[in-house]
C-alpha cells in the first residue's frame, strides 16, 4: 500500500480519498477550506454523498487518514513522503467560458518545492486539452530540473462519477489512464487497480484522456440539448414529448432519445463550454449550450403568457441544486431563470429543502406561479393539495409549471402540448382533433 496526498477534497476528491483509505492506503488530505478540514476531523461529511457518512466515520478515527491545512507543520513532510499526489481541484468556468486554473497554480506553488523524486501525480480534475502536460508536467520539470517519466510522473485520469453515486462509481467505472510513457502509465494503473482488481482500464496519452472526458460530457450535454429542443418543438405542434419518446424509443434498438429537463451543473455545461471555446471546430457544442440555456427564456415566455405580465407577480422556483437529491448548487439554471424573472419585475422566491438558506417553505406562500427546476424526491412526493397549501391560495390562483414531468396535475408540463381532444385506445391515446381544429389523424393499431 502507498503513501498518498489528496489535494482538494471536494465532491470528487473526498469520495476518492475515502475509497483509497478503505483500500488500505495511507491518506493525507489537504484543502484550502479550513472548515472542510475541520469537518473531516470531526468525521462529518461537508456535503451529501450516498454511503460516505459511514466510511468517513470509520476513517476519521484512523491514523491512516489525516486531514491537513496548509498551516499544519506536517504539510511539507506529507508532500515529501507522498508516493502519489492525487489532485482533484476545482476548475470553474471563467466569464470567458473557459476553465480557471487558479487552484492548480496555487497548489503547484505550495507543493512543488517539497515533492520527492519518483513521485507520481494524478490530475483528476476536468481540464482543457494539453493542460496536464503544458502546465503541471512542464512547471514541475522546470522548477525542479527533473525529467518527466524518469524523475517524476504525471498522469491525467479523469473522474466520471455521478454525484450522489460516487462511492459505487469509484469501484465500478472503467478508468481512463492518460500517460505519455510506459512507467507513468504503470504507476497510475497500480493505484487505480487497488480500488477494484476487476476495474476496466483504458490506456491512452494524456491529451487523449483529456479529450475523452470533454467529449463524453459534451456528447451527453448535446443529447440533453437535443431532447430539450425536441420538447419545445413538440409543444409547438401541440404534441406530448413523452408519448413521442415512448413511441420512438420503446422496443426499438436504435432509440435512446433522453427525456427533456433543465440541465447544466458543474460538469456538463462547464465541460461543453470549455470544449466549445477551445476549438474552432465546435459548432455543435455551442448549439448544445444555447439549447440547454434557452430553457430559461422559454420558461419566462410561458409564465408571461400564462400570467399576462410578470410585473409584481410572485414566482417561486422549486430547486436550486443542479441535480435531484443533492445540495450542490453550482452552475444551476435556476439563478439565470431568477435573473430573467427579476428583470421583468417579478417577485421571485427560491425553495430548496436540501440547500441551507433556501429550505424554508414559507417562501412559497402567496405565489402566483410555481416552477419546478430540480426533481428532488421531496418535490415528487408533494401532492396538488400540499402545494396549494404551501401557497396559501386557491388552486385556480396558482399557475404550476413542471419542467420534469413529476406533477401530472401541473398546469403546464415541459414538452407537453395541448392535452385536449384525446381518447384512450389500447395502451395509449389517440388525438381526435388538435386544438387548432385540423382534421384528426386516422386511428391506427390497437
Ligand atoms: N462534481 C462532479 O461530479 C465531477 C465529476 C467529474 C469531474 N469533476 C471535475 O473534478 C474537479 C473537481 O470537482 P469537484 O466537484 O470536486 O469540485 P469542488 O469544488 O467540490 O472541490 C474542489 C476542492 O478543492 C479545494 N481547493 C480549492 N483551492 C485549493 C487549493 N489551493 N489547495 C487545496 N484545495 C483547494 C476546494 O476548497 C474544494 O474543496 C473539477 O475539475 C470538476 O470539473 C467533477
Amino acid at each position: 500500500m502507498a503513501s498518498l496526498l489528496c489535494v482538494g477534497v471536494g465532491h470528487v476528491g473526498l469520495p476518492l480519498s475515502l475509497k483509497l483509505w478503505q483500500a488500505g492506503h495511507d491518506v493525507a488530505l489537504v484543502d484550502i477550506d479550513i472548515s472542510k478540514i475541520e469537518s473531516l476531523r470531526q468525521g462529518v461529511m461537508p456535503f451529501l454523498e450516498d454511503g460516505s457518512d459511514e466510511l468517513l466515520a470509520l476513517a476519521a478515527g484512523s491514523e491512516r487518514f489525516r486531514p491537513l491545512t496548509y498551516g499544519d507543520e506536517r504539510f511539507p513532510d506529507q508532500v515529501a513522503q507522498a508516493e502519489y499526489v492525487v489532485m482533484t481541484l476545482g476548475t470553474p468556468l471563467g466569464t470567458d467560458y473557459t476553465f480557471r486554473y487558479d487552484q492548480y497554480f496555487d497548489v503547484l506553488e505550495r507543493m512543488v518545492p517539497h515533492l520527492s523524486e519518483g513521485v507520481t501525480l494524478i490530475v483528476r480534475s476536468t481540464v482543457a486539452p494539453h493542460f496536464t502536460h503544458n502546465v503541471v508536467t512542464s512547471r514541475i520539470a522546470a522548477q525542479r530540473d527533473w525529467v518527466p517519466g524518469v524523475d517524476f510522473h504525471v498522469s491525467f485520469c479523469p473522474e466520471r462519477l455521478v454525484q450522489g453515486e460516487a462511492m459505487r462509481g469509484i469501484e465500478e467505472l472503467p478508468e481512463i489512464i492518460g500517460a505519455d510513457d510506459r512507467e507513468t502509465a504503470r504507476k497510475a494503473e497500480r493505484l487505480f487497480r487497488s480500488l477494484g482488481a476487476e476495474k476496466r482500464i483504458h490506456h491512452v496519452s494524456t491529451v487523449e484522456a483529456e479529450l475523452a472526458k470533454l467529449f463524453l460530457n459534451t456528447f451527453r450535454y448535446t443529447l440533453f440539448g437535443l431532447a430539450n429542443e425536441f420538447a419545445i418543438i413538440a409543444e409547438q405542434h401541440d404534441a406530448d414529448i413523452f408519448r413521442v419518446l415512448e413511441a420512438a424509443n420503446g422496443g426499438y434498438p436504435r432509440g435512446g432519445i433522453p427525456r427533456p429537463g433543465p440541465s447544466r451543473g458543474p460538469c456538463l455545461g462547464k465541460d461543453t463550454a470549455t470544449l466549445a471555446f477551445s476549438s474552432s471546430a465546435s459548432m455543435i457544442a455551442h448549439a448544445a449550450i444555447k439549447t440547454n440555456e434557452n430553457i430559461v427564456l422559454h420558461v419566462a415566455h410561458e409564465l408571461r403568457a400564462a400570467l399576462g405580465s410578470l410585473a409584481r407577480r410572485k414566482v417561486t422556483v422549486f430547486g436550486l441544486a443542479f441535480k435531484a437529491d443533492t445540495d450542490d448548487v453550482r452552475d444551476n439554471l435556476t439563478l439565470p431563470l431568477v435573473n430573467v424573472l427579476d428583470r421583468e419585475g417579478a417577485v421571485t422566491g427560491l425553495y430548496d429543502p436540501l440547500v441551507a438558506g433556501h429550505d424554508n417553505s414559507e417562501v412559497v406562500r402567496g405565489s402566483d406561479a410555481v416552477v419546478v427546476m430540480t426533481p428532488h424526491s421531496a418535490f415528487r412526493s408533494l401532492g396538488e393539495n400540499d402545494l396549494v397549501g404551501l401557497c396559501g391560495r386557491d388552486r385556480r390562483e396558482v399557475y404550476v409549471f413542471d419542467l420534469w414531468n413529476i406533477w401530472p396535475w401541473a398546469d403546464r408540463i415541459f414538452g407537453r402540448g395541448s392535452e385536449e381532444e384525446h381518447e384512450d385506445i389500447g395502451n395509449g391515446r389517440v388525438r381526435l382533433a388538435d386544438a387548432r381544429g385540423h382534421a384528426a389523424p386516422a386511428r391506427t393499431g390497437s
